[in-house]
């Protein structure tokens, strides 16, 4: 089966093209346009400003990707419905209607977050050739956007065990960053400077660490940087690094403490991290370190796919068409709209 996938829900165009069978994943293209230049001078991203971009450069990426011709090789057309950017999810969805219904194919809508979840079985063959042996996983989601702990029973089938109450963990690294001039997206900024400081420097809150529920609350932490900063007036290099660590691993720490809890209550095989924060050194060896612990195995995506991309929509893609979910065909398809807060578990 071969899918031509599209992904513009927030900040990167991209489009990928993927052969799938039973037990085999292959590539065949990955193409993204970061905007992320574009958005740094804002010190985060403007919808507008993105969905105008994406418009300028789905075209020539999709030139890129696939010629005219070749579109009777493909099977579906696969296009991320939401959540995200509702502008920016309207460029990509209106493209990849067209093309469906010109090229008449049938077009799969998936969840970005879904999609996020599937870029563990672009990296590992493992789970393309056996994934049932690691049913249910209990799945960490730590994106720009979301922060949730999912219950994966199979294909498709999710159960939200928690998620934040306010900000996600990608926008709390975004926002401590802000508070330390350090650029926009702060995350690998924060990462790379962590390495070089001392975690113990600050006490940070656990917010929720103790509360019997999956759910999580970041704001708090943030306003404890900035009340440490404010005490301390201007900082030097060696404290922002210091503050960097010490962050970094207040939030570590609480992640990593409820999903280990939560993978424990719900007997879980497996346990996936997924969404652009998953490329963090510091959490990707914490979860290591404790699942080797905990005698389960961890999966984790490559670098390469942790952020947004359009082969892990392409992937979910395969196993809503392989499981029998959701497909629309001709006309429709032409009715299918972006959805902005679309949940993983919603319909
Ligand atoms: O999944 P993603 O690319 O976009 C959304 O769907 O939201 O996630 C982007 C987020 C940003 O907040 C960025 O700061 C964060 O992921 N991020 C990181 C790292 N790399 C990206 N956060 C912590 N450490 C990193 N190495
Ligand atoms: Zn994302």
């Amino acid at each position: 089966m071969k899918i031509l996938a599209i992904e513009t829900s927030c900040d990167e165009t991209a489009i990928a093209l993927l052969s799938a069978k039973q037990g085999s994943l292959k590539l065949e293209k990955n193409q993204i346009y970061s905007q992320i230049d574009l958005h740094k001078k804002y010190g985060g991203v403007v919808p507008e400003v993105a969905a105008r971009k994406h418009l300028e450069t789905i075209g020539p990426l999709l030139d890129d990707t696939i010629k005219p011709k070749d579109f009777k090789k493909i099977d579906h057309i696969a296009v991320t419905q939401g959540p995200g950017l509702i502008t920016s999810l309207l460029l990509g969805t209106t493209v990849a209607k067209a093309l469906a219904y010109t090229n008449n194919l049938p077009l799969v809508p998936v969840n970005h977050i879904e999609g996020h979840i599937y870029s563990n079985w672009l990296s590992h063959d493992e789970l393309v050739k056996q994934d049932n042996k690691y049913f249910p996983s209990l799945i960490l989601i730590v994106s720009g956007g979301h922060t949730e702990l999912v219950l994966m029973t199979g294909h498709g089938q999710y159960q939200i065990l928690g998620k934040t109450l306010d900000d996600a963990v990608g926008e709390a690294f975004d926002k401590v960053a802000k508070l330390l001039e350090l650029g926009y997206p702060g995350g690998p900024e924060i990462s790379r400077l962590a390495k070089d400081g001392d975690h113990t420097a600050y006490q940070l809150p656990r917010p929720m660490l103790n509360n019997k529920d999956y759910n999580f609350s970041l704001a708090g932490l943030k306003t404890a940087v900035l009340y440490a900063l404010e005490k301390d007036g201007d900082i030097d290099t060696k404290e922002i690094k210091n503050m960097c660590a010490s962050f970094q691993t207040a939030v570590i720490d609480v992640l990593m403490h409820k999903t280990f809890r939560a993978a424990q209550e719900f007997g879980a095989k497996s346990i996936m991290i997924a969404g652009g924060v998953s490329a963090n050194t510091a959490l990707r060896q914490a979860m290591q370190a404790k699942a080797e612990q905990n005698n389960l195995p961890l999966f984790y995506p490559k670098l390469e796919f942790t952020g947004d991309n359009a082969a892990m929509i392409a992937v979910a893609a395969y196993y809503q068409v392989v499981g029998s979910g959701e497909i629309l065909r001709d006309k429709e398809l032409m009715s299918m709209q972006p959805k902005a807060n679309w949940q993983l578990t919603q319909k």
